[in-house]
């Protein structure tokens, strides 16, 4: 296949959101931005993540917070752990690397909450460092862009659609076409049956659309 990448930035550079940790993508704004975002809706998440920054602006601030008050912070987000995760890190990250998010995958990776996706975020959006950011947009973008029926919820899997997605990735741009994957899947590529195919500006390569089978992926269990 050819390289998706010159028509997917094009479109995200004209159609993306403005969301306030695009318009500053500190390490500190997309780690909290990609925490929250796993299990809420980002229209859901946006009130909640400026009053928490308002709150605690930094990282110093966060590892520093009383604990009512970061229950309060969260408080309708649910998923406790995950802020409870959040301050543990910003602990870590106050002792080992002076109050700032290491510009490293695996230091990443090994904070109390970050798993490969956040870790790949971070280092992506925030540094420029061309690693993978996939999560289940990018699964299903890259499902029908395939026509692959595989599960996606197979680690196996999920590690041959990474490598899938490395192959079109721009090493310079890196953080703006995982991003892009993530946008094409939020408003485009979108699940239950319903893609919009005739806004998708990978209409002409994807092999799902050709093949007519876009709504039935992608595949979660076993057929
Ligand atoms: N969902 C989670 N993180 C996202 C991001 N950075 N852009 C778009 N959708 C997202």
């Amino acid at each position: 296949m050819e390289n998706i990448s010159p028509a997917l930035l094009d479109w995200f550079y004209k159609n993306q959101r403005s969301l306030p940790f695009r318009t500053d993508p500190s390490p500190y704004h997309v780690w909290l931005s990609e925490i929250m975002l796993q299990q809420t809706r980002v229209s859901a998440a946006l009130p909640y993540y400026q009053r928490f920054l308002a709150a605690l602006p930094d990282i110093p601030a966060l590892a520093a917070c009383g604990e009512e008050k970061l229950h309060k912070l969260w408080e309708g987000l649910g998923y406790y752990s995950r802020v409870r995760n959040l301050q543990k890190a910003a602990r870590i990250v106050c002792e080992q690397y002076g109050g700032q998010l290491p510009a490293d995958y695996d230091a990443l990776r090994a904070l109390p909450g970050i798993g490969d996706y956040t870790a790949g975020a971070i280092a992506s959006i925030s540094f420029g460092i061309p690693v993978p950011a996939v999560d289940g947009n990018v699964l299903r973008v890259f499902s029908r862009l395939y026509n692959d029926p595989a599960v996606v919820t197979e680690p196996a899997v999920k590690k041959a659609f990474t490598a899938r997605v490395m192959e079109h990735q721009p090493p310079d741009a890196a953080g703006d076409y995982n991003q892009a994957l993530m946008e094409l899947g939020a408003l485009v590529c979108v699940p239950n049956g319903a893609p919009l195919c005739e806004k998708c500006p990978l209409a002409a390569v994807c092999r799902a659309r050709a093949a007519g089978t876009a709504p039935e992926l992608p595949h979660k269990t076993a057929p």
